[in-house]
């Protein structure tokens, strides 16, 4: 990974506009001229009203929305790679060893058991089986998740059971950088404490992080800078880049 004293991920005049097929090819502008940078061991949480666009720039880091303009890049010790250019089969490798993601709510396979969901990131990545298992096991009794559930695959869970599955997934590879979109929305107050615990824990392994958290306390708690999406970002205002506004040095 990249060293500690720059940053490893930065975003550049960020432009999103989605093209409605269905309504005729009409166009939706939802972020203009969004920069950013973000460190390792940094938490950076985006801020702003429901519709601003913070799930679709997660989403853009995951590859799983375009960018139509600007640029994403990770700095690496042997050089930068580019997430706006990258092609479509680099994904896979870069979301299996790199980018990890935990979306608002888990996306059900049917049949498979929760810890299997769990186990999964370790397996992609050539982890033993048995130690996989133990890993995957340890991170769900962590979460709470009574251990008769393990066994069974989630889709009739809670759903907070559901999204405490979809957190121990996106958490247990440790990936380099994790994108967190509303994790805690659905936990109850024991569980968003452990999910605060798993965000400290990643940060002081190095991983950089970008979350989104309606939660004041766990945003303050694990914030380390705010970034407020405004409408300056947005179709119809004047374009202004954002500045990051510091509250915690
Ligand atoms: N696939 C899509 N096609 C068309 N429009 C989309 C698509 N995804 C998102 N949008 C639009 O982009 C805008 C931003 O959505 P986004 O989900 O990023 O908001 P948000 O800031 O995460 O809101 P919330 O706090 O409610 O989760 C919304 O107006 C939404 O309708
Ligand atoms: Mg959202």
């Amino acid at each position: 990974m990249t060293s500690l004293t720059q940053p490893f991920l930065s975003v550049d005049a960020l432009h999103k506009a989605f093209v409605l097929h269905g309504q005729g090819g009409m166009t939706l502008e939802v972020m203009r001229d969004l920069s950013l940078t973000l460190s390792p061991g940094e938490c950076l949480v985006l801020a702003g009203p429901s519709g601003i666009g913070k799930s679709t720039l997660l989403k853009m880091l995951h590859g799983s929305y375009r960018v139509t303009g600007g640029t994403l890049r990770l700095h690496f010790e042997d050089g930068d790679l580019s997430l706006d250019t990258l092609p479509a089969h680099a994904w896979h490798t870069l979301r299996r060893d790199v980018i990890g993601y935990v979306s608002q709510f888990l996306r059900v396979v049917p049949r498979v058991p929760a810890v299997e969901v769990v186990i999964e990131p370790l397996l992609a990545r050539g982890v033993d089986e048995a130690e996989a298992r133990v890993r995957a096991e340890a991170m769900l009794a962590r979460l709470n998740l009574p251990e008769r559930l393990w066994s069974l695959p989630p889709g009739t869970f809670s759903g907070g059971e559901q999204q405490r599955v979809n957190i121990a997934r996106g958490f247990i590879a440790e990936h380099p950088l994790l994108l967190l979109d509303e994790p805690t929305a659905s936990l109850d107050a024991a569980n968003r404490e452990v999910v605060v615990q798993l965000i400290q824990e990643a940060k002081a392994r190095g991983a950089a992080l970008l979350g989104i958290f309606h939660d004041e306390d766990v945003r303050d708690r694990v914030a380390d800078r705010l970034l407020p999406l405004s409408p300056h970002m947005g179709a119809a205002l004047a374009s202004t880049p954002a500045n990051a506004e510091e509250i915690r040095s």
